[in-house]
């Protein structure tokens, strides 16, 4: 093999493109494939497909100097013109919440097609999240029946799963707390291994070797801990709300400080959202079922969550004394800040409830308002700035905790709204400051309401 290895990434979502990105940055030929000829297009047009800082100057300077090609449902072609393939293909949630498998099968077979016409030692590395089993018992299944070819021999066989946060995912692409490499046979798993020395250096990060089982349940237990975290703060935050003084933001403050708990991700507020937590937590409960244990504690943080974004509309509703015909605004639609993502964003269920409960909503969002539109419809109104969706609103529910609206003061809310009711459901504000000027209301703020 040659000193840089020519990479393949099949599916360029969120995962594949930054992967392609971030190898292609760092001089390495990089091939990808999608099925969706409309991504493909933009992509090659330099144009991503989704809001991610920086990925936009990245991905062109890559294909202006000739790194990165993307071609329209060629696996094979991409493949065979590698030696090193990623698969970063989606991994949905069936009904019943366990995983769906179909994109990373269909995959695998024209993976196999390509590797029965090459005859070269080609590397297949999973960096979908798959539970645990996928790549022994299927992936590996596939590859070696359609490519008559034997893994570990003809073939190396990885799983390498990624722990790129949305919004900082060039960030987190260069400076991995942890490099995680499971391989069924040591050869590929070396081969990947150096290719992350080089990658990262002169600052490796820890590189953790596994087994393909154990690699995939460390993707899992990762996004699961994290979930608990905030399912657990969020636990606290409910109780602080029936505790005249208690402030959730004080008690994490001092939880952190422990060096055994960590400050991070012990921010209450309306639940997690986006493309991860909520199906992976939803996966690994099902894969746990399926192998005959019940993961309790794991199906008490999804309900937890399931829950949470609701605690926003019921404390506007019992600042306003009911929300019929009340206009009420929502500043922030996507998952998160600093992206336009709206998977499983907690705003879907907020408008729910305030539509049963009759309200009329108008929304902003600093990127996400044309994702929005697409998922919510008309049954919203959509504000193009922070002034026209406050202008003359009953009430306000902070939903994303976007930098814009941190800048906010209660002046400005005073100004627009036609009854200053404020609901922070980031805690995002200081409720001494805002509580003297507004009707204000924060989750894990115990005001005895
Ligand atoms: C997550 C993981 O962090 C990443 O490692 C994995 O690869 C993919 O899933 P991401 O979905 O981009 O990344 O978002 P993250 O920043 O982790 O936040 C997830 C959700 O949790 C968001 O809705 C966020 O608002 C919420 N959250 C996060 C909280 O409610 N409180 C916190 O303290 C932290």
């Amino acid at each position: 093999m040659s000193e840089k290895h020519k990479i393949s990434v099949i599916g360029v979502g969120y995962v594949g493109l930054c992967t392609a990105v971030g190898f292609a940055t760092k001089g390495y030929l990089v091939v990808s494939s999608d099925v969706d000829p409309e991504k493909v297009a933009k992509i090659k047009e330099g144009i991503p497909p989704f809001h991610e800082p920086r990925l936009t100057e990245m991905l062109k300077a890559a294909i202006q100097k000739g790194k990165l090609k993307c071609l329209i449902n060629q696996t094979e072609a991409a493949v065979l013109e590698t030696d090193v393939t990623y698969i970063a293909v989606g991994t949905p949630s069936k009904p019943d919440g366990s995983i769906d498998l179909q994109y990373i099968e269909a995959v695998s077979r024209d993976i196999g097609k390509a590797l029965k016409k090459s005859s070269n030692y080609h590397i297949v590395v999973i960096k979908s999240t798959v539970v645990p089993g996928t790549a022994q018992n299927t992936v590996k299944t596939i590859l070696e029946n359609t490519s008559q070819k034997k893994c570990g021999e003809d073939f190396g066989l990885c799983v390498n799963p990624e722990f790129l946060r949305q919004g900082s995912a060039f960030e987190d692409t260069f400076n991995a707390d942890r490099v995680v490499i499971g391989s069924f046979d040591k050869k590929s798993g070396d081969v990947i291994e150096e290719v992350y020395r080089g990658f990262y250096s002169p600052k490796v990060p820890p590189i953790i070797r596994t087994g393909l089982a154990t690699a995939e349940l460390i993707k899992y237990a990762s996004n699961a801990i994290l979930a608990t975290k905030i399912s657990f703060i969020n636990t606290i935050a409910n109780l602080c709300d029936k505790i005249p003084g208690a402030d959730v933001k004080l008690v994490a403050t001092a939880m952190g400080l422990d060096k055994r708990i960590g400050p991070l991700f012990l921010d209450a507020g309306l639940g997690y959202g986006g493309s991860c937590f909520p199906k992976d937590v939803k996966a690994l409960i099902a894969c746990s079922k399926a192998l005959g244990y019940e993961p309790r504690l794991l199906e008490s943080v999804e309900e937890v969550n399931h829950e949470q974004p609701l605690k926003a509309v019921e404390l506007c509703k019992k600042l306003l004394g009911g929300l019929e015909g009340k206009r009420i605004a929502l500043l922030g639609l996507a998952f998160k800040p600093n992206t336009d993502d709206m998977r499983e964003a907690r705003v879907v269920p907020i408008v729910c409830e305030l539509l049963r409960e009759g309200a009329i909503v108008v929304a902003y969002d600093p990127v996400a308002v044309n994702m929005a539109k697409s998922l919510l419809k008309d049954t919203i109104l959509y504000a193009s700035s922070v002034v026209e969706c406050l202008n003359n609103a009953d009430g306000c529910i902070v939903v994303t905790e976007w930098d814009e609206f941190r800048k906010l003061t209660p002046n400005d809310f005073r100004k627009y709204m036609k009854q200053p009711v404020l609901v922070d459901g980031r805690r995002i504000y200081d409720p001494a400051e805002f509580g003297k000027k507004l009707k204000f209301a924060a989750i894990g703020l115990g005001k005895g309401l």
